[in-house]
């Protein structure tokens, strides 16, 4: 009962102001964002209201996922006005992400890594579903390098997670990132005053390293050439 109250509280606020703090970023989106060309096909996790259905191409095919189905008649009301003709929203979280796998040319996350239950899960459906060198976009607040701030996230931290949604002030999310297999090509650190603790914030492109995980594939062929080498010695 009072986690309903609490998350009711969050979906007001979300709605009352991610418009106006999306046009105070519009700026430093729009280059990022126009990476994604018609044709492609797209899956946002945790849509919110939509506010980023304005900077995509009419003619993509997108997949958007929220868990709160009280945001589902802004996001179609949103859907309709920018006139994206192929779109489809699920109920889901990112945890299960009802797509094939190797069917997304670009996954976007604009502060939603932060409230994710799981983090290692949703990294792997990201993976999954991205085809061969598909890309990450990401907008996000990590944990801060300045020792003051840092300490001022962790105080933060439990109250965070209870008033916001399980938002997550202190996640180190360039770490998570890489360890992954996404490997980062684009980059840019951004503070914003209004935001308080929940700076840097970090807008960039990963994309699915393919390349890394051929190494670990030839990493394991080697290890197993190895090991017979060793044991043939051995015998002999
Ligand atoms: C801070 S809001 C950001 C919304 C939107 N991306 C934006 O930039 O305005 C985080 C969103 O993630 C959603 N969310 C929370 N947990 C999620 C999960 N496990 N999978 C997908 N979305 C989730 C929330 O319902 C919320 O709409």
């Amino acid at each position: 009962m009072f986690d309903r109250v609490l998350e009711l509280n969050f979906s007001k606020r979300l709605i009352s102001n991610a418009v106006k703090f999306d046009a105070s970023v519009k700026e430093y989106k729009t280059n990022p964002f126009s990476e994604v060309k018609d044709g492609m096909v797209l899956c946002e996790i945790g849509v919110g209201i939509g506010v980023n259905l304005k900077y995509f191409p009419s003619d993509i095919t997108y997949f958007g996922l929220e868990p709160n189905s009280l945001f589902h008649d802004l996001i179609n009301r949103e859907k309709k006005r920018v006139g994206l003709k192929n779109a489809e929203i699920f109920k889901s979280e990112a945890e299960n992400i009802p797509l094939d796998d190797n069917s997304v040319d670009f996954v976007v996350s604009t502060f939603t890594f932060c409230s994710v239950k799981n983090q290692g899960k949703v990294f792997n459906e990201i993976s999954r579903v991205l085809k061969p060198e598909g890309r990450l976009l990401f907008f996000e607040h990590i944990v801060s390098d300045s020792y003051l701030l840092r300490a001022v996230q962790y105080i933060m931290r439990p109250f965070s997670k209870i008033l916001a949604s399980n938002c997550d002030p202190t996640q180190d999310l360039l770490t998570i990132i890489s360890k992954n297999g996404f490997k980062i090509i684009k980059i840019r650190y951004l503070n914003f005053k209004k935001s308080f603790f929940l700076n840097p914030n970090i807008l960039g492109v990963a994309i699915k390293a393919r390349t890394f995980l051929e190494q670990k594939q030839w990493r394991s062929l080697l290890g197993a050439s190895l090991n017979l080498y060793c044991q043939l010695q051995t015998i002999n």
